[in-house]
């Protein structure tokens, strides 16, 4: 919870480019009336509080989102001394105030210049020599509390938008919440990779991941993008898919391979995974039978990872209801939602985390 003594101007949102024809109706389901653009994806609702939210399931559009405490709109490339008067102005309206740490972003994320990534890191460093107990900490965006406060501060060619939030409230670790992941090199067997290393990393916000060894069911696993991440991260997968995987993945020892429609597919009655991932494509609702169909191979407090696809939907009212009618069939089925969010490697999908109860 932030400081009761820190004024509220608004929120600062942000909100995926892959919804942007949706952007009025997502607003208008969070109860929010006045925005104003800031870089590509953020948006700064000033009639708008975290309690004030209308429909809560609204909030899986929100990528990311804080507090405005203080906010100086300006163009920092035409400002003289901008790094100074701005590290001087938080030091004034955040000194003393007990966060974690300070993570400094940019608004256009992949902005082509460079120019206020440096300016984000120099920020940073600046701000960090005017508040010398939490440099002393030095913790970095991976090694925070995902409970504990963060002054979380984000700049751009539309000024300096700064508010304090725990990680978790504000549904990443990043400013901005996205965690870079390379991709795109000649290891990279799919995009979907990315998928899955970002859900990995995002459900320490919530709760640890599986450790090394565990077994994975992976649902729609060719051509094994995603199967690949986990291996590299010392899992054991077993991986359904009709059609083959990646040559690539032949001799992975510790993956098992069963190509079949999943609807075939019948674990040895023995078997009891740790974790179940499931890529399908196809109707949501469908996958989501197939998920419960195998739950009962699933471990107690067993993890799933579920993308949940949006083929042919494109409004909000549309999105949101497939989201409530698959949630709802898991929860009947006794397996409970974690957490449901928008990554920044989702496209036109969301991903939705589940325990067995
Ligand atoms: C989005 S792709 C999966 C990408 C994969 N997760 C990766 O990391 O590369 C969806 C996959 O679901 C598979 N699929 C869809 N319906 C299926 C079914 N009924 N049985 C088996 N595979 C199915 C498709 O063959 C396709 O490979």
């Amino acid at each position: 919870m932030p400081p009761s003594s820190l004024s509220t101007h608004g929120h600062l949102i942000r909100i995926s480019q892959v919804f942007q024809e949706q952007t009025a109706g997502i607003f208008s389901r969070l109860g929010i009336s006045k925005t104003s653009a800031l870089g590509q994806e953020y948006h700064w609702a000033k009639d708008f509080t975290a309690e004030s939210i209308a429909d809560q399931t609204a909030s899986i559009f929100m990528r990311w989102h804080i507090p405005v405490h203080h906010a100086w709109p300006c163009n920092p490339q035409k400002m003289e001394g901008f790094i100074e008067r701005a590290a001087q102005a938080m030091l004034k309206k955040f000194g003393g105030l007990d966060v974690q740490t300070i993570l400094v972003g940019q608004l256009s994320s992949g902005s082509a210049s460079g120019y206020y990534k440096h300016l984000a890191s120099n920020l940073r460093g600046r701000v960090l020599q005017l508040f010398p107990e939490v440099a002393a900490r030095g913790l970095d965006a991976e090694s925070q509390d995902p409970g504990k406060s963060t002054l979380f501060c984000l700049v751009g060619r539309e000024g300096l938008y700064c508010g304090v939030q725990s990680p978790r409230a504000a549904n990443g670790f990043y400013p901005g919440g996205t965690k870079f992941i390379a991709q795109g090199d000649e290891n990279t067997i799919s995009r979907a990779g990315a998928k899955i290393a970002e859900a990995l990393h995002y459900l320490r916000l919530h709760r640890s991941a599986p450790p090394e060894g565990s077994h994975w069911l992976e649902l729609g696993a060719s051509p094994g993008g995603m199967t690949s991440e986990l291996l590299n991260r010392d899992y054991r997968v077993t991986a359904v898919d009709r059609a083959p995987l990646d040559a690539r993945l032949r001799h992975e020892r510790q993956l098992l391979f069963v190509q079949c429609d999943v609807a075939e597919f019948q674990p040895p009655a023995a078997a009891r995974y740790d974790a179940l991932l499931c890529d399908l494509n196809g109707e949501a609702a469908d996958s989501m039978q197939q998920v419960i169909r195998l739950a009962p191979s699933l471990k107690s407090g067993g993890l799933v990872v579920f993308t949940l696809k949006m083929p042919g939907i494109a409004t909000v009212h549309g999105a949101l209801t497939l989201v409530d009618e698959v949630c709802s069939a898991a929860s009947q089925a006794g397996l409970r939602v974690v957490a449901q969010t928008h990554l920044s490697y989702n496209r036109h999908e969301f991903t939705v985390f589940l325990e067995k109860v």
